[in-house]
């Protein structure tokens, strides 16, 4: 008897984490899975306009296993980047969270105390804005910043030693040492890029949300950081929450991914699964609008703008742009099921 017990203390403290996932997920139902670093669950961040709510994630659930790159596609205005603040929680007036949990390593970000947050941000889970051409602090050195980061989570060290930790670190980025001397302004799009990755990997963290990382720039320095990002997931075993509109860098560098359309996700699946076979037909319309290397097909576009999401359309936000809609689309919302090892919301799979 006691040492059935013993076992069941012994279990519980190896297993702690996941255990705590189990519990939060509200027992078997919904346990997700077994290497779960991240659970979303009805996740809901609105924003308070005077014309009313924008129900920019509603109700929206997905994991993100260890080391894998999950990738969050969707139109621009569907609520990706409102999706990473809240999960981060980073969301300023007038946004809010209106509910739901946001449970990483078992832990439920979104009741941790500023101090506690504070300790996870950088270390367990690192951020590259959306915008991070601006999220280099002007005024202070490449060094400076790094260094900041270090003393704020504990990490002192002298000089000399700080310099040759960020001296490795702008190395495995494919920087030069000497970017550590410059201001930001000294540096090309793609080299501040760069910079803001090797501060997200600086305290190895097991999750980075990297929002359009590769927007706005060229061609030639979006397969540089392409390459980068999936090298630093190998070589770091880190997990990646990728988001982008682009469904071609989804492609190249997502493990499975989760489509989102008006402030909700209609599909997931695995990269290969979702481009050899959409269910959704917004992501069939997404995959038929971008050209795909070595594949022979006519580009279309999909027709109709996306809803306002003060006012979304009732039943399934997209049947005023479906070409599958079916009466019961207009009234009805379609719930997100599984089907094999895929998830999807559209009536055509009852
Ligand atoms: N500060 C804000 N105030 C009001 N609405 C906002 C604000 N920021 C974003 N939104 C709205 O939230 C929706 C989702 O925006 P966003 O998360 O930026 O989408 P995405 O990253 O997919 O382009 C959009 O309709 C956008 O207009
Ligand atoms: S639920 Fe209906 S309108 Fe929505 S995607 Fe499916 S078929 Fe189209
Ligand atoms: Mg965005």
């Amino acid at each position: 008897m006691y040492f059935i017990f013993f076992v069941i203390i012994i279990l519980l403290k190896v297993f702690k984490a996941d255990f705590l996932i189990f519990l939060e997920a509200g027992g078997i139902k919904g346990l997700p899975h077994d290497d779960t670093l991240l659970y979303v669950q009805e996740l809901k961040a609105y924003y308070k306009t005077p014309n009313g709510l924008v129900k920019a994630v509603d109700n929206v659930s997905f994991t993100v296993r260890r080391n894998e790159i999950f990738g969050i596609a969707g139109e621009s205005g569907c609520g990706k980047s409102t999706l990473a603040m809240a999960i981060l929680r980073l969301l300023k007036p007038p946004g809010f969270i209106n509910g739901g949990k946001v449970l990483f390593k078992g832990k439920n970000l979104l009741k941790l105390s500023p101090k506690e947050l504070r300790e996870i941000r950088w270390k367990s889970l690192s951020y590259i804005p959306q915008s991070s051409m601006n999220a280099l602090n002007p005024v202070l050195r490449i060094k400076d910043q790094f260094i900041d980061m270090f003393k704020e989570h504990g990490i002192k060290k002298e000089e000399k030693e700080y310099e040759e930790m960020i001296k490795e670190l702008l190395i495995n980025v494919g920087l030069a040492p000497e970017v550590m001397n410059m201001y930001p302004h000294e540096l090309s799009g793609g080299m501040r890029q760069r910079t803001i990755i090797a501060m997200a990997i600086a305290l190895r963290p097991e999750l980075i949300i990297a929002d359009e990382p590769t927007t706005a720039l060229d061609v030639v320095i979006q397969r540089g950081i392409i390459q980068l990002l999936s090298e630093i997931r190998r070589k770091y075993n880190i997990a990646i929450i990728l988001i982008t509109h682009d469904m071609a860098v989804h492609a190249e560098l997502a493990d499975r991914i989760g489509i989102m359309y008006a402030g909700k996700i209609v599909e997931i699946g695995s990269t290969y699964e979702i481009f050899k076979k959409p269910l959704h037909p917004y992501t069939d319309a997404l995959i038929n609008s971008i050209p795909i290397l070595g594949v022979k097909k006519t580009l279309k576009g999909i027709k109709g703008l996306p809803p306002d999401l003060k006012n979304p359309p009732p039943g399934c936000r997209f049947h005023p742009r479906c070409p599958m809609a079916m009466e019961i689309c207009k009234l009805q919302e379609p719930p997100l099921i599984s089907i094999n090892n895929r998830k999807v919301a559209c009536f055509l799979y009852r």
